[in-house]
């Protein structure tokens, strides 16, 4: 990753809490708070790749890693009680974990659309939930990971495109109930973003990656220090202000509709 624009120092001292972190985007959002100075916990599912992760980012400065299913309320809320026990209460969190495969409606069953949707929804919903009593009021600040999907329909993903509708309006939602306590929520709208497992499963192959880069106005795709920046900027006091909203960035593909992103996928 290239120098961070943000001050150093940025989020010293600040707890964060990051689900879906041992991988992607979110893991490049864990590393660029901690070089921030901010303490940060990441949970996934896979202990091997957690714990890899962790150590990567303890080469940065603070981190720790708790194993959980954001799909089991009370593993989440056992891992975000013992975030607050370890270094006090939560600043940010950032609900990250997804599920993703590309499938036409009829090549899903109905488990495989419910992984998804749970996954993606509940698993944020438990995650917000269980974090609220922890969270640090006023100033504390949340980030979903939500995707273009949300709002363009595009066929292999009805399972991602109904979660992540899902996702968005439980940040609105929240935006509205808990801006009294001083907690903003955010949704940021990435788009095709170089290197992650979601990118893979989307668009495989050199062919389908060419032809996509080639239709985005901005002509290349995304990094996740790109993504780290906007949740760097939202949790950031130049942010003060800043609540329910959807932040896109994805490089102007998603102001194209999703037929060029299904073009390029051969569909
Ligand atoms: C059809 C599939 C499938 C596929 C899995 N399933 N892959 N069905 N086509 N390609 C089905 C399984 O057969 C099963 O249904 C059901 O899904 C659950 O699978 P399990 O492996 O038992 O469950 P689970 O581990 O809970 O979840 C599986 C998973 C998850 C949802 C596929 O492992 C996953 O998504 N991993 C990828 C994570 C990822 O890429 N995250 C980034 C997302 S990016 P049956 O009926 O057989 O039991 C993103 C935005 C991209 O979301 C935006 C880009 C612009």
């Amino acid at each position: 990753m290239t120098q961070s624009v943000f001050r150093d120092g940025l989020l010293a001292g600040k707890v964060a809490f990051i689900t879906g972190g041992s991988s992607g985007i979110n893991l490049g959002i864990a590393e660029a708070f901690v070089k921030a100075g901010a303490h940060v916990t990441i949970n996934g599912r896979n202990v091997e790749k957690l714990e890899a992760a962790v150590k990567g980012l303890q080469a940065h400065g603070s981190a720790r890693g708790v194993a959980a299913d954001v799909r089991q309320y009370d593993a989440m809320a056992q891992a975000l009680q013992g975030t607050r026990d370890a270094h006090g209460e939560i600043d940010i969190l950032v609900c990250g974990a997804a599920g993703n495969f590309p499938a036409p409606a009829v090549g899903m069953s109905s488990n495989a659309f419910r992984s998804v949707m749970e996954i993606d929804v509940l698993g944020t919903f438990n995650t917000c939930r269980a974090a609220f009593e922890h969270l640090r009021k006023p100033g504390a600040s949340v980030i979903n990971i939500s995707a273009p999907q949300a709002y363009l329909p595009m066929a292999l993903q009805a399972h991602v495109c109904a979660a992540k509708a899902g996702v968005d309006m439980l940040t609105r939602t929240l935006a509205i109930e808990w801006g009294g306590a001083g907690v903003r929520v955010n949704s940021i709208v990435p788009g095709p973003i170089d290197d992650t497992e979601g990118m893979r499963r989307l668009a495989p192959g050199d062919d389908v990656r060419e032809k996509l880069i080639g239709s985005l106005p901005l002509g290349r795709f995304g990094t996740k220090q790109d993504i780290a920046q906007l949740a760097l900027f939202l949790v950031s006091d130049a942010a003060t202000y800043v609540t329910g909203s959807l932040m896109v960035c994805d490089g102007g593909q998603s102001l194209l509709g999703s037929g060029l992103m299904l073009r390029a996928m051969g569909v």
